[in-house]
């Protein structure tokens, strides 16, 4: 494969904003429970945090953390994580079927995304619960004090507020498996009703509103639509929601499933429009693509799921997807495609963060270890700076079963006006053809390559795993040279790759 690409400084799609590199932590399976927290675990502290687990989430790099559900949040009583661990509930976790111990709640996981040096994105329950509970959360978590809730969070020991920004109006309400899972009229009269009394205590609030699961929905669009009719005088986002996975073993659908994620965004971009128009407003509603990543749904479906009326394990080993290297690649062109889209993705969540269907994975009283996502996420969380650029990009095509006719190659480039460096992130889809790439940096002005690192391997199915951790990793791509004005890189087949320039 030949292709050749023109990275330009003034092709300038928007800043990068740094929320753009969030995840998430549910209270699902074994994320936050022999995930983040596992006192007794030989790298644990007092305080119950795995120092091994929370040393690599530094590294992967996150910004921001959306907490604590997930389906879990539609029945979860926020009440019941706060305050004297020893009094607090055990309930039954229907989303999951397991048993929540509430052993962690609001405060110590503010205390520790504190520890991680991220921001903390909280939702709300507006499936058992509604406006109320809402305020109530919003009271204990901002308010410094003298009202009983906030003073409760001062009693508890949490004494600084913890002065939440962003907060997610409920999730995926468009779900028949959500609990109170209701109409887009139902949900955008609570969401809006809900957004306009939290903006009575704090009319700076960042509001998320739910959007769609996924673009497969049969209401995609049509929920859109009618729930920002609703809410959007009210709120600052849309939320979209996806996952990919092979389906019948097409991996060529598979690897251009980020060209899916473009037209998702375009798609919930248009309607957020369209609404935009019809109430002749001048905001633009930024959307927050607040849980995204590969996960093999259907394994979770047909196999782990629990069922048994009688089982409500705690922490049970679910959606504990292992990812090989054609997931990652799939992976980091999923991050290219939200980069690619920065002027209006302006906040994302990698769904989850350990364990479920995680970059880190741990195992009770051993290791934690990074999976084959690990790599593209932190490389792309710390080089994706400044401005995203468009790339003029020429590539032969394939054709797929579920996007048609897609290109060979995909990538975007970003640039950091105040070094004028740039990095370049790029992906061969081709099952077993390596690309021969042409870059012209002419208009960047005289730079030089920096780093050039590539994820493959010649077994695409390899993969990290307790038994073998370091099985894949990055991989400088010596292949890089100078011709004249060009650079050329090769990227071998199913690749990720990126390349600094300075
Ligand atoms: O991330 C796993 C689950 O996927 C979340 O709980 C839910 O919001 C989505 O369906």
């Amino acid at each position: 494969i030949r292709a050749h690409l023109t990275v330009d400084p003034h092709f300038v799609v928007g800043p990068i904003n740094r929320r753009l590199f969030g995840s998430f932590v549910e209270h699902l399976g074994r994320c936050v429970y022999d995930g983040i927290y596992e006192p007794g675990h030989p790298s644990a502290g007092p305080d119950g945090w795995r120092a091994d687990v929370l040393e690599l989430v530094r590294e992967l790099g996150v910004t921001t953390l959306r907490y604590p559900g997930g389906n879990f949040v539609s029945g979860y009583r926020w009440e019941d994580g706060v305050g004297p661990v020893e009094q607090r509930p055990r309930r039954l976790d229907l989303a999951w079927h397991s048993t929540e111990p509430n052993l962690v709640g609001l405060d110590e996981f503010a205390a520790w995304t504190k520890l991680v040096g991220a921001e903390l994105m909280y939702a709300v329950n507006l499936g058992t619960r509604g406006l109320q509970e809402a305020l109530d959360v919003l009271e204990y978590a901002n308010i410094a004090g003298g009202t009983t809730l906030s003073d409760q969070r001062v009693g508890n020991g949490a004494v600084a507020p913890h002065g939440i920004k962003m907060w997610c109006l409920g999730n995926e309400m468009d779900g028949p498996w959500q609990l109170g899972h209701s109409t887009a009229g139902e949900y955008g009269r609570l969401a809006a009703s809900t957004a306009r009394a939290m903006r009575q205590i704090d009319s700076s609030l960042e509001l998320v509103a739910c959007g769609s699961s996924g673009a497969q929905m049969p209401s995609f669009g049509t929920w859109d639509r009618t729930v920002l009719e609703h809410t959007y005088d009210e709120v600052d986002y849309i939320s979209c929601h996806a996952y990919y996975e092979p389906i019948d073993g097409d991996l060529g659908s598979f690897l251009a499933s980020a060209v899916g994620m473009d037209r998702f965004i375009d798609s919930v971009i248009a309607t957020a429009d369209f609404v935009k128009a019809a109430k002749r407003s001048n905001k633009t509603l930024a959307v927050s693509f607040d849980e995204w990543n590969v996960w093999y749904k259907s394994r979770y479906e047909n196999v782990d799921r629990i069922t048994d009326p009688n089982s409500w394990p705690v922490a049970p080993r679910l959606l504990e997807d292992t990812y090989s290297v054609l997931d990652a690649v799939v992976f980091g062109n999923l991050m290219i495609s939200l980069i690619r889209h920065a002027d209006r993705v302006q906040a994302a969540s990698l769904a989850q963060l350990v364990n479920v269907i995680a970059p880190i994975m741990t195992e009770p009283g051993g290791p934690a270890w990074r999976q084959t996502t690990f790599f593209p996420f932190s490389l792309s969380a710390q080089l994706a700076k400044g401005v995203a650029l468009e790339l003029r990009l020429d590539c032969p095509s394939y054709d797929t079963v579920e996007h048609g006719e897609v290109p060979l190659l995909d990538g975007v480039a970003t640039y950091d006006a105040t070094d004028g460096s740039a990095s370049i992130f790029l992906v061969n889809r081709s099952m077993d053809a390596p690309a021969q790439v042409e870059i012209d940096t002419r208009a960047l002005g005289p730079v030089v390559p920096g780093m050039a690192r590539t994820l493959s391997d010649a077994d695409i199915h390899a993969a990290n795993t307790l038994a073998e951790p370091e099985r894949v990793g990055l991989a400088d791509n010596s292949s890089i040279e100078r011709d004249g004005d060009r650079l050329l890189i090769t990227l071998p087949p199913v690749s990720w790759t990126v390349l600094t320039l300075n």
